[in-house]
């Protein structure tokens, strides 16, 4: 039977994470690591997942009772996008799936936006049924918003449609932006950080103070805003001083933590223009913007800081089939 390969990038944020969330503006880009996913028909009436990457040896649930009783973690997103397509487009056929990553899920790289878009595209190339890429993100999006309750969709953005993107929350806003060449480092903490739970922390805040944590918003989108200009023009120096000043926003809203604090200071002290967290904060990775010759000692400072330096190239392909056998 037909089997269909495709697959997605992960993402870095560069400016603007949790703000985006209630509207405001950001920028991020894709990167060449990739989450893939092969699915096929199988004529037994049931989804069979493997997703090695996250220890899922086997899952099996029928067509009929997607999205009911307990759903494992690592296979939600999943289940519940195959749910969504299914209700969608009216079709029923059992499908054999397995999902491959590039790399490790701990790095906060969006391999949950990665695996639903590489997912849904090919279930769109299975079923031959065109879908345009608004069409995706919004089948995308909403799976992702059943599985974890928030999120602005600048994962799935990135996933779908690839390269450096200045991103409105809510999807008002999806622009390409020129990012050739961008001399960024980036550095893994070593620890994992829960989206969903920083999401709601910040949520908490804003509810208790309210004026400051927008203020905080409008500050953060207003150096989005120069950052923009900044990368379009290669501006490295303002490009550096936005990294930092955005840095110390996420610090006010209580995001990072002293091991990102650790990184960025190190990656400061060797050099770099500017450094900051990417993404919801608390772990994950930081990024650092280099001078031409910054690249070895400030990656060596990163790592005697206790970080990982992951190499990745900047503003790849979006969304796309890799094979059809
Ligand atoms: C997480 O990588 C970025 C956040 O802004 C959440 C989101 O936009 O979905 C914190």
């Amino acid at each position: 039977m037909e089997r269909i390969s495709t697959s997605a990038p992960g993402k870095l944020m560069l400016f603007g994470e949790h703000a985006v969330v209630y509207g405001y503006p950001c920028i991020v880009t894709a990167v060449d690591q990739r989450m893939r996913v092969i699915v096929g028909f199988n004529g037994r009436g049931a989804i069979g997942v493997r997703a090695p990457q996250v220890g899922l040896d086997r899952y099996h649930k029928r067509i009929a009772d997607l999205g009911k009783q307990e759903v494992p973690k690592p296979v939600q997103f999943i289940e519940v996008l195959v749910k969504n397509f299914y209700e969608q487009y009216e079709v029923d056929r059992g499908l054999d799936i397995l999902t491959e990553s590039d790399f490790s899920v701990n790095f906060g790289f969006g391999s949950s936006a990665a695996v639903t878009t590489a997912l849904a595209f090919g279930l769109s190339k299975l079923y031959s049924i065109q879908m345009s890429k608004k069409g995706l993100f919004d089948l995308c999006y909403k799976s992702v918003l059943e599985v974890q309750g928030v999120g602005s969709g600048f994962d799935i953005a990135a996933a779908i449609y690839g390269e450096t993107l200045y991103f409105i929350g809510g999807r008002k806003e999806i622009k390409p932006l020129d990012s050739d060449g961008l001399p960024l480092i980036v550095g893994y903490t070593g620890v994992k950080a829960d989206t969903p739970t920083l999401v709601r922390q910040v949520a908490e805040l804003r509810r208790r103070r309210k004026a400051k944590v927008n203020k905080i918003f409008a500050e953060i989108a207003e150096i989005v805003e120069t950052a923009r200009g900044a990368l379009t023009e290669k501006n490295y120096v303002l490009l550096g001083r936005a990294m930092d000043r955005n840095q110390k926003l996420l610090s006010d809203l209580g995001v990072s933590s002293k091991e990102l604090d650790r990184l960025i200071a190190a990656a400061r002290r060797a050099g770099a223009l500017g450094a900051k967290l990417s993404g919801a904060g608390g772990g994950d990775c930081m990024v650092a913007l280099r001078s031409a010759q910054g690249k070895l000692a400030i990656g060596k400072a990163i790592e005697e800081a206790g970080g990982e330096v992951i190499d990745v190239e900047l503003g790849t392909e979006g969304v796309r089939l890799e094979k059809r056998a």
